[in-house]
């Protein structure tokens, strides 16, 4: 597995204040913020959903994208998910989400390469979104291996898209997609108060 290097911080170009880095577990509040207003309060219901509930993102392939002009606002969001691609591993991206102040800059399409180094340096073979072609397929995603694939729920079958990172990753991928990453860690629950300082005297 080769690592890829200064994965922390890429700047997106030497105008824009914006940097790549890991997504830390303080990114919570301000990522599921801007999903909603990305995609709506409605959109746990998605099909793509059913292939990260209670899942992990994949080691390493979650990326956020941040104001580096002082506010170090969270504006962008990539993250990838193992799955099982008919028995074949691959990896889902999504959601892909930047800030609607913010696009039209690159952002997008810097977030996409990153997190697709990222996957290959990894040494993953293949990439399976559920989006729109016209955006996707400047980044190399086609309908061309995914024609035998389904999910579980409703989609649009123009819109599954695949990617090799590796030459015929995804030959021989026919059937569902599943989830297969680990399971995410248990959120802890918060303790009031009275009950917090019980339990640091009990511990
Ligand atoms: C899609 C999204 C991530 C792009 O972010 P961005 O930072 O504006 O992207 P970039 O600046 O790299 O690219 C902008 C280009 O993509 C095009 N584009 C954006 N969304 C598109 C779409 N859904 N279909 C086709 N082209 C699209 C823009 O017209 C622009 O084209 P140009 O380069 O010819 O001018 C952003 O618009 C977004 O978060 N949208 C809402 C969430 C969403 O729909 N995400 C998934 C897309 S399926």
């Amino acid at each position: 597995m080769t690592a890829l290097r200064n994965t922390s911080v890429a700047l997106i170009s030497d105008a824009a204040p914006f940097a790549i880095r890991a997504e830390r577990g303080s990114d919570v509040v301000a990522r599921e913020a801007l999903l909603d207003a990305c995609f709506g309060a409605n959109r746990h219901t998605r099909t793509c959903q059913r292939l990260r509930d209670g899942r992990a993102p994949a080691e390493g392939l979650a990326f956020s994208v941040v104001r580096q002009d002082g506010q170090a606002r969270l504006v962008g969001t990539v993250r990838l998910w193992h799955v099982s691609a008919g028995g074949v591993p691959a990896l889902v991206l999504g959601p892909l989400a930047v800030d609607a102040s913010c696009r039209e800059f690159g952002i997008g399409a810097a977030l996409m390469t990153h997190a697709l180094a990222a996957a290959k340096a990894r040494g993953h073979g293949a990439v399976i979104l559920l989006g729109d072609a016209p955006y996707y397929a400047r980044f190399g995603f086609t309908a061309l291996g995914t024609g035998e694939l389904s999910l579980p729920g409703p989609f649009e079958r123009d819109r599954l898209l695949g990617l090799e990172l590796r030459e015929g990753a995804l030959e021989g991928a026919w059937g569902m997609i599943a989830p297969s990453g680990a399971e995410a860690p248990l959120a802890k629950p918060r303790l009031a108060g009275k009950a917090r300082k019980l339990a640091a005297h009990a511990a």
